[in-house]
């Protein structure tokens, strides 16, 4: 079992002040311990007003690089594009200067783009300082779907691969998805969830032998720090 600490607020803003407030100070304190930083943010709906409040976080944004968790094998001008979500909302305002490594390069598939993926982001400096994961009402995070069709590769914990591509039923669009390894090495690992029905999902996953895929995480041993709001 992780060694959780569970952070509840009132509503989605004080939330979102707060948590915004503490990725802040990481970033911060890896600026000043190694010069630079690097953050992977998850998309969907739920992070959307953390963005904002992080994009008016006072620092040195030119020394952030900031990644996805994971993406829809989607361009950025669709609408489902987490890229997209990032560059409208996240990198504005005090951190237009952060620099972007998307997820998704122009191939027709995630199995066709992976080599060129792949060697994007071997030039992240890993750990990454700070990921912050959401969690689907399926249980999936990242794009460890259930019934992925590269979801126990994804979850091997000796896995090297840093990315892998995600095939599930309930995804949507094809995927592609950094690997559990990679998030459970990260200096701080946020888990930032909204609504009493995602609250449950999470009480599902922390009994022994749940296969629930954010399982794999609450299960690991390091700290997880979950950000939740009704
Ligand atoms: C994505 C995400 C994904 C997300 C969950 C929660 O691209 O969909 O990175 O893992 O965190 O699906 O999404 P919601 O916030 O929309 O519920």
């Amino acid at each position: 079992m992780s060694e959780q600490h569970l952070h509840a607020f009132d509503d989605a803003q004080a939330l979102a002040t707060a948590l915004s407030a503490s990725i802040a100070g990481k970033l911060r304190e890896a600026i000043d311990a190694r010069g630079e930083a690097v953050i992977a943010v998850s998309g969907g709906s739920t992070p959307k007003r953390l963005f904002e409040a992080l994009s008016n976080e006072v620092l040195d944004w030119s020394r952030v690089t900031v990644t996805l968790v994971d993406e829809r094998w989607v361009p950025d001008t669709d609408e489902r594009s987490n890229a997209r979500l990032v560059e409208s909302l996240l990198l504005q305002r005090k951190a237009a200067d952060a620099e972007f490594v998307p997820l998704y390069v122009e191939a027709a598939t995630p199995e066709a783009g992976i080599g060129e993926v792949r060697a994007t982001v071997a030039g992240l400096k890993q750990p990454f300082d700070v990921i912050v994961l959401g969690m689907g009402p399926d249980g999936h995070t990242a794009s460890f779907f259930p019934g992925g069709d590269r979801l126990s590769e994804a979850l091997d914990p000796s896995n090297t691969a840093l990315v892998l591509p995600m095939r599930a039923p309930g995804a949507g669009e094809p995927r592609i998805t950094f690997t559990l390894p990679v998030l459970l090495k990260a200096r701080t690992l946020y888990l930032h969830i909204q609504g009493s029905d995602k609250r449950e999902v999470l009480a599902e996953a922390e009994k022994p032998g749940s296969k629930l895929p954010i399982a794999s995480v609450l299960g690991a041993k390091r700290p997880l720090e979950i950000y939740w709001c009704p």
